[in-house]
């Protein structure tokens, strides 16, 4: 049996107990026969840098390069909010994402249909909801340069980012959306501001030439960002696979996130190019640290556990056990099992362990 190397780094705030669940089952996937997997732990964000003075040492980055797959739990919290920009908590992130060359950003928004009625939203708007936001992960205006605040002559500061985009950039992007469209209900929207934006133009341009020349066969579907975050509160399920460029894609995330009832509930996988047949990735939730919860057992560990589900899916080729880990939450969750995030008015809410140990046990049960 091939053993399979991850980096754990749990990183700060609700990140350590969230990480224990995933420990948890990967405990129960070793013990099932399952795949072997070989753990280490490591610290990023405020974490390290209370350990270290670096929100990402150069031993745990070379750790992630050696791994077959790195989970992150979540970075940042008032604690750290005096450091220097260069070292702030989220900058340990930013610095995988580059130095792994994780350009591939999957975020998929799925309404369990237990939790229907936690959305915002109405429920016959999101109910059945599967879309997947493939988010461009280490160009444009998070990356590009310059970057900096100067001070004029007059006395004024002035703050500069860049949006910049190459062709290759947006192309690889571009093959991963469509690609992944042919796996499911074969539909790309690709978002940007082509109307104000030369980055946009361009971005048009050659999602339009990469889906002529190599993917006719899928639905494209051109969206102004702005009308795209309209259009997700409006009418969600009108989407399928949903690719756009790195800030675009950070907030429509947040958006398709809380579609879903909880940003505790997401998780997601970021992807490298395949060399070799093997590529880099990491799996993190797509919530923060909530430090204002942290260490009292009340943060959902569902979206760590999911972003397990991703890794086994997408970097160990476990499919099976990835939807029966999938299968386990869904059931969890249609048996009224709910953390406070997710738990309607008058529910007794369990907490984060509580929850691990409710998801372990439907691993246990035979699928009803
Ligand atoms: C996300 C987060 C990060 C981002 C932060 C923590 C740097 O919001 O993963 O969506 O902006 O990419
Ligand atoms: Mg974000």
């Amino acid at each position: 049996m091939a053993t399979h190397k991850i980096l754990l780094l749990p990183g700060d705030g609700i990140g350590p107990e969230v990480m224990r669940e995933v420990s948890k089952v990967l405990g129960w996937l070793t013990r099932a026969g399952v795949a072997a997997f070989e753990t280490e732990t490591d610290l990023v964000g405020g974490a390290a840098l209370d350990a270290h003075g670096v929100p990402l040492s150069e031993d745990a980055l070379g750790r992630a390069k050696a791994a077959d797959a790195v989970l992150f739990g979540a970075v940042g919290g008032p604690k750290w909010a005096g450091v220097p920009y260069a070292r702030r908590p989220e900058a340990g992130l930013l610095r995988l994402r580059k130095d792994l060359g994780l350009f591939a950003n999957l975020r998929p928004a799925i309404c369990y249909p237990a939790l229907a009625d936690a959305s915002a939203l109405k429920r016959e708007l999101v109910e059945g909801l599967d879309i997947v936001i493939v988010r461009e992960l280490t160009g444009g205006v998070y990356f590009g340069e310059p970057k900096e605040i100067v001070t004029l002559e007059d006395g004024q500061k002035r703050a500069v980012d860049t949006q910049v985009y190459t062709s290759g950039e947006i192309e690889r992007i571009a093959a991963v959306a469509f690609d992944l469209a042919r796996k499911r209900r074969n539909r790309v929207a690709s978002a940007e501001k082509h109307n104000v934006m030369k980055s946009g133009v361009l971005w048009k341009e050659v999602v339009t030439r990469v889906h002529a020349e190599q993917f006719p066969d899928v639905g494209l579907e051109h969206v102004l960002a702005d009308n795209c975050a309209m259009q997700l509160v409006r009418n969600p399920k009108q989407y399928d696979v949903l690719v756009t460029d790195n800030l675009f894609g950070d907030i429509l995330s947040d958006v398709a996130a809380m579609l879903t009832g909880s940003l505790g509930m997401l998780p997601s996988a970021s992807l490298g190019a395949v060399e070799n047949g093997t590529r880099r990735a990491l799996y993190e939730p797509v919530h923060g640290s909530a430090p204002d919860i942290a260490g009292q057992n009340l943060a959902n560990p569902i979206a760590m556990i999911g972003s397990l589900a991703m890794a086994l899916r997408y970097s160990f080729g476990l499919v099976e056990a990835a939807d029966l880990l999938e299968g386990a939450i869904t059931r969890t969750l249609a048996a009224g099992t709910r953390t406070r995030d997710i738990a309607g008015p008058g529910v007794n809410a369990v907490g984060t362990a509580e929850m691990g140990e409710a998801i372990l046990r439907e691993l246990d049960a035979p699928a009803r």
